[in-house]
C-alpha cells in the first residue's frame, strides 16, 4: 500500500496536481504547490462545500485575518492549556521526533531519546519592524477563532437567531514536529469550518445531526462508505476545547487517519474570549426573554487532507486497460466525481490536419469556453482519450468529419466510454443541465 502512496506522489507532479515547494532550491520540507489541475480541483472541492453548508439554510459566511491579536491564542488555550505535541530528542543526533510517532531509538543513528516534552504547535511570527515580545504574534492554528471575535458582528448584521452557524474558508498554520504523508500533514494547510452556534440543551441533538450530514456530503462525492470511519474520541484524547470529539476517517493506503474533526465545543471560546476581552459575547433570545452563551458544534476539515482522499479513492489502475480500449500494459482512469473534477470536458478535432474540422473544433472550444474545458490536438484520438482519463475529465467531446454536415459532435463518456451525438447548438443546454443543474 506504500507503493501507492508513492505512485500518488509521482502521478500528482506528472499530471501537475501538487509539485514540492520551492523545487529548484531542493524543495522546502512538507511545504508543497499545487499545480494547474491542483487548484481547479482545490477550487472545485471548497466551492461544493460551502455551497452544501450554506444548502442547510441559517448558515453565513466570513473571511477573518490570519494574523490577530495575540490574546486572542491565550483566551483560547492554544498559548496554555492544550496546543502541544510530545517531543522526544535524539541524544546522540539531535532530531526531534513526536513522541507517538517514534519507538524506543533514534530511527536515523539509533541513539537514545531524551524524556519527552511539551512542544506548542503554534506558529510564531513578528508584526512592524521591531523584533520584540510586543510585536510576536501567531499565524492562526486554526480558522474558527476569527468566527468567534465576530459572534457579535455577524449576529447584529445578519440578524441571525439561534440557531444558526458560520463557515469559514482559509489557510491555517502549525508548527509540527514531523510533518509527513505527502500533503497529509504539513505546516501550512486550509482548512474549511463550520461552527454551529446552538443552546446548551440542543447542542447533542445537533452534534449528532452534523456527524449525519457530513458523512452523507462525502458519500455524495462517491467516497466509498467502507472506506469511512468515525472514531469517538476518548476525554483523555480531546482537544483541549472538546466536550465531544468525533474523528472522521478515511482509509489512506498509509492506514486509517483523521480527515475531519467534528466538536462539541460547549461555551469554551465565546466565554474565554468574553473574559479576556471584557465584551459580552452571550446571546439574548428575545421571545424567551433568556440569555446564555450558545454551545458550539463544529465541523472542521482540512482541504488538503480532503483532497489526498478524493485523489485515491478515484485513482483507478486498470491492468491491460478497459474492455474495447487498446492498451496494453495499464489504463489511470481518476474517476472523480463530476462536481469537483478539474476539467468537465476536452474539445478534441478528430484529426489536426484538416483546416475544416480544426476550425469547427476551435468554433465549439470558444462557444464552451466559459465552462471548465481544454482543448486538445495532439496525438492520436485513443491517446487523447486516454489522457483526458487520467486526468478524470468527464466529457470527450469529438468533432469529425460528420460534424461539418450534420453540426453535431460525439460526446464520449469517462466512466461508460459510450458515445452520444449531440447538435453543437443544443452542448451548453447539456453542459448546465448535466454539471449545475444536479446535486
Ligand atoms: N478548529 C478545530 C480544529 O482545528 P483539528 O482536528 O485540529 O480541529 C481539523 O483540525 C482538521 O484540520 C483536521 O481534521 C485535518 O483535516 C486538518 N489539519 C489539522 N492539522 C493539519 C496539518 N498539520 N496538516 C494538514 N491538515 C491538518
Amino acid at each position: 500500500m506504500k507503493d501507492l502512496t508513492q505512485k500518488i506522489i509521482s502521478f500528482s507532479k506528472k499530471k501537475g496536481f501538487v509539485f514540492p515547494s520551492s523545487e529548484i532550491y531542493g524543495g522546502f520540507n512538507s511545504c508543497y504547490d499545487f499545480g494547474p489541475l491542483g487548484v481547479e480541483l482545490k477550487n472545485n472541492i471548497k466551492r461544493y462545500w460551502w455551497q452544501a453548508m450554506r444548502q442547510n439554510g441559517n448558515i453565513v459566511g466570513l473571511d477573518s485575518s490570519i494574523l490577530m491579536n495575540p490574546i486572542v491564542w491565550q483566551a483560547s488555550g492554544h498559548l496554555t492549556v492544550g496546543f502541544a505535541d510530545e517531543l522526544v530528542e535524539c541524544k546522540e543526533c539531535h532530531r526531534r521526533f513526536r513522541d507517538d510517532f517514534v519507538g524506543e531509538k533514534c530511527p536515523d543513528c539509533q541513539g537514545k531519546f531524551t524524556p519527552s516534552r511539551k512542544f506548542n504547535l503554534m506558529m510564531k511570527t513578528f508584526v512592524g519592524p521591531v523584533e520584540d515580545q510586543a510585536s510576536q504574534t501567531y499565524l492562526r492554528a486554526e480558522t474558527c477563532q476569527g468566527i468567534y471575535l465576530n459572534f457579535q458582528n455577524v449576529l447584529q448584521t445578519m440578524r441571525m437567531k439561534v440557531p444558526f452557524g458560520i463557515t469559514q474558508i482559509g489557510k491555517a498554520f502549525r508548527n509540527e514536529i514531523n510533518p509527513k504523508d505527502f500533503i497529509f500533514r504539513t505546516r501550512e494547510f486550509e482548512q474549511m469550518e463550520m461552527q454551529w452556534f446552538c443552546h446548551p440543551k440542543e447542542a447533542d441533538g445537533f452534534f449528532n445531526y452534523w456527524k449525519e450530514k457530513r458523512i452523507e456530503w462525502y458519500l455524495s462525492l462517491g467516497v466509498k462508505r467502507e472506506n469511512l470511519r468515525m472514531v469517538e474520541v476518548p476525554k483523555e484524547e480531546r482537544s483541549h476545547y472538546a466536550q465531544r470529539q468525533i474523528d472522521l476517517e478515511y482509509r489512506f493506503p498509509f492506514g486509517w487517519k483523521e480527515v475531519e474533526g467534528i466538536h462539541n465545543r460547549g461555551d469554551w471560546d465565546l466565554s474565554n474570549h468574553a473574559k479576556h476581552s471584557g465584551k459580552d459575547l452571550k446571546y439574548f433570545d428575545q421571545e424567551k426573554k433568556e440569555k446564555y452563551f450558545p454551545y458550539v458544534i463544529e465541523t472542521s476539515v482540512g482541504v488538503e487532507r480532503l483532497f489526498l482522499a478524493l485523489l485515491v479513492s478515484a485513482f483507478q489502475e486498470i491492468k491491460g486497460g478497459r474492455e474495447g480500449n487498446a492498451v496494453k500494459e495499464e489504463e489511470i482512469v481518476l474517476a472523480f466525481d463530476k462536481k469537483i473534477t478539474p476539467f468537465k470536458a476536452v474539445i478534441l478535432p478528430l484529426v489536426k490536419n484538416k483546416e475544416e474540422v480544426v476550425e469547427k473544433a476551435k468554433d465549439v472550444y470558444r462557444e464552451l469556453a466559459s465552462f471548465p474545458v481544454y482543448y486538445d490536438e495532439t496525438g492520436s484520438i485513443g491517446r487523447r482519450y486516454r489522457r483526458a482519463d487520467e486526468i478524470g475529465v468527464f466529457w470527450a467531446i469529438t468533432i469529425d468529419f460528420d460534424s461539418l454536415k450534420d453540426q453535431s459532435v460525439t460526446i464520449r463518456s469517462r466512466d461508460t466510454m459510450k458515445q452520444e451525438r449531440v447538435k453543437i447548438k443544443d452542448l451548453k443546454e447539456c453542459f448546465i443541465k448535466e454539471f449545475f443543474l444536479t446535486g
